[in-house]
């Protein structure tokens, strides 16, 4: 007999604490990051980087497959109208990696505002003369307007870690956010062009859809307050880098903190030479706590599929 098997990403093997075990004997057979993927009838899971895309023509080479555990809380490189079809189930890792990606949101709203790069930049240069009043002022947060493009769990962890630094909240997504408005006091802003033209601090927390790609473009950043800041610790393609550099060198944006990018690895050269932007490697979700949690959650939702019982985290 053929043991069926779970596909896992190589590098998710670098994470775990001990060596899955799967219900009906499966074995778990793992996956190097560019290695295309095989084509078997054995394969019934599949637990993908997010940068591993799955589409109709991945799906046809694995006809056995029951379940997409996405190891991340994004499924944009999954085609879910191809999984739904075929009858695949797709889960991706929500609420583990919230605060993480929260705390990094932070990081980089604060490096955005008090000019961290820059100001590492002269240390490690050894070019520093010497304290003077007028060096590398920043944007002070007391009183600002934070506005959230997003409201899901990240947006809100964001929200709520904004009331220490005395911002207040504002808001745009489709639907009313009652942790949004009752816990942290924030106001829905009903467009797009209204949040931009009133926050200090925009960062982004929306899935990329076909609706958000793109979204934030030459028109929409033209529209930003001056001396205003970007953050972006979502989706790279939600935001348009040549118009985002553009509006950092000519204003009105300040400065940007993106830990995220529409073809990652690859960050526009135009971009890593601006000072004002804080560029990281997608490091949102990158806590050791975090990163297992989403390893426990993504195969505890094949468990259950491979047991014939509803998984934990199902998307769509
Ligand atoms: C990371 O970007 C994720 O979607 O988990
Ligand atoms: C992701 O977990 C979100 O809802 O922001």
């Amino acid at each position: 007999m053929t043991r069926s098997e779970v596909l896992v990403a190589r590098e998710v093997g670098e994470i775990w604490d001990e060596a899955p075990v799967w219900p009906g004997g499966c074995r778990t057979r793992l996956l190097e990051g560019e290695e295309p993927l095989p084509s078997s009838k054995r394969v019934v899971a599949l637990i993908p980087l997010l940068s591993r895309p799955i589409g109709w023509a991945e799906m046809e080479k694995l006809p056995g497959l029951r379940i997409v555990a996405n190891y991340a809380v994004g499924v944009d490189n999954i085609d879910l109208s191809a999984a739904a079809a075929r009858g695949i189930i797709v889960t991706n890792t929500p609420g583990v990696l919230t605060e993480a990606t929260a705390d990094l949101t932070w990081a980089l709203l604060l490096a955005s505002a008090r000019r961290l790069r820059e100001g590492l930049e002269l240390t490690l240069s050894g070019r520093w003369g010497g304290w003077e009043p007028g060096q590398l002022l920043g944007l002070d947060l007391q009183g600002r307007n934070l506005g959230i493009l997003g409201a899901g769990r990240i947006g809100a962890a964001v929200a709520r870690r904004a009331a220490g630094f005395g911002l207040r909240v504002v808001y745009w997504s489709r639907r009313a956010s009652s942790v949004l408005e009752t816990e942290v006091g924030a106001s829905r802003i009903p467009t797009l062009s209204e949040i931009l033209e009133e926050s200090d601090i925009v960062s982004v927390h929306l899935p990329l859809t076909r609706s958000t790609q793109g979204l934030l473009g030459p028109e929409e950043l033209a529209r930003m307050k001056k001396g205003s800041i970007l953050v972006n610790t979502a989706r790279g393609e939600i935001v348009d880098l040549d118009a985002l550099a553009e509006a950092l060198r000519d204003g009105p944006v300040a400065a940007a903190g993106l830990d995220v990018y529409p073809e990652e690895p690859c960050i526009p050269a135009e971009l890593r030479a601006m000072p004002n932007a804080a560029l990281l490697p997608h490091l949102g979700s990158a806590t050791l706590r975090a990163r297992q949690a989403m390893w426990q959650l993504a195969r505890d939702n094949v468990r259950r599929v491979l047991a014939g019982e509803a998984p934990l985290t199902p998307v769509g």
